[in-house]
């Protein structure tokens, strides 16, 4: 990126990054720099068109190549990689999502009471919108669907809601709470204090089979961890264990009338033999 002369390095972004916070801000930078610098620069027209015969010419198209948006310099460039890929123009002008958003913080309306998660996916589908059909989309944060949002400190507290996913605040929390109500129609709840145990997934596991002291069977430890730490989180006094490597066996049984017979009467105090495996 910091080899970047105008157009050379456009058109290297334009051909190997995907849509990313950097590559857009570094687009950006490097389409400025280059109106400026092209008179200057040697102009390289393969890098530029990707291999196509257009003209470098700037008048830039949003194109979706799979999961990523890309900007394209121009529109011939775009039917020019239509030929060999599966690619859709989106709309006209640099694609509109460029930033990372925060989740929750602010939530804010629009004027038809559409709720969006943060100013910052507002300003994606403003720019989308206005790229789209010309239209302004006008933000109301005192619409009626809004006034259950509140002012967030930014500190780090998290809880983690019902859906599996971790707010930096109960106060984020309610924020999103309040956006599952008023735009999807959905209820959250706080499961437990603390980040979501289904974070700890992110890094690779083993897929060893192992039946944990409750008697349950998971494919793999990831997910015996994630059951330990939930059951930790929620308060429980004992630590879930590994019983064993491999399924667990089938129940005798007595035992399964006896889950039987607990689950109908949750109150009833299980004699000792009974609920100690480890
Ligand atoms: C232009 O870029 C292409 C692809 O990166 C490269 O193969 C070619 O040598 C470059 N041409 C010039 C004149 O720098
Ligand atoms: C919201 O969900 C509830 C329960 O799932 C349903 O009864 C209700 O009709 C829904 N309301 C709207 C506006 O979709």
């Amino acid at each position: 990126m910091f080899a970047c002369a105008g157009w050379k390095c456009a058109a290297l972004l334009l051909s190997l990054s995907p849509n990313t916070v950097m590559s857009q801000v570094a687009l950006l930078l490097c389409l400025i720099i280059g109106h400026f610098a092209s008179a200057t620069s040697a102009l390289n027209l393969t890098q530029l068109t990707g291999g196509c015969k257009c003209k470098p010419k700037l008048e830039p198209v949003c194109v979706r190549e799979g999961l990523y948006q890309y900007t394209y310099s121009n529109k011939c460039v775009y039917k020019c990689v239509q030929s060999r890929k599966d690619v859709a123009l989106l709309y006209e002008g640099a694609c509109c999502a460029a930033k990372h958003c925060g989740m929750f913080e602010s939530p804010v309306c629009s004027e038809s009471g559409q709720m969006f998660k943060s100013i910052c996916d507002f300003e994606e589908v403003q720019c989308v919108e206005h790229r789209k059909f010309k239209k302004h989309l006008v933000m109301d944060t005192t619409h009626e669907k809004c006034s259950c949002i509140l002012p967030c400190p930014q500190e780090w507290n998290p809880v983690c809601d019902s859906k599996g996913k971790t707010h930096a605040n109960f106060c984020t929390f309610l924020n999103s709470k309040c956006y599952h109500k008023q735009q999807l129609n959905q209820s959250l709840e706080v499961d437990y204090s603390g980040t979501c145990c289904d974070d700890i997934c992110s890094v690779g596991f083993s897929s060893l089979t192992v039946c944990d002291s409750d008697g349950n069977t998971h494919t793999d430890l990831c997910s015996f961890y994630v059951e330990q730490c939930r059951q930790k989180r929620r308060g429980s006094s004992k630590v879930l264990k590994i019983a064993g490597v491999g399924s667990c066996k089938p129940k005798h049984p007595l035992f399964r009338t006896f889950d039987y017979f607990v689950n109908r009467f949750p109150n009833y105090h299980s004699p000792i033999f009974f609920s100690d495996i480890n």
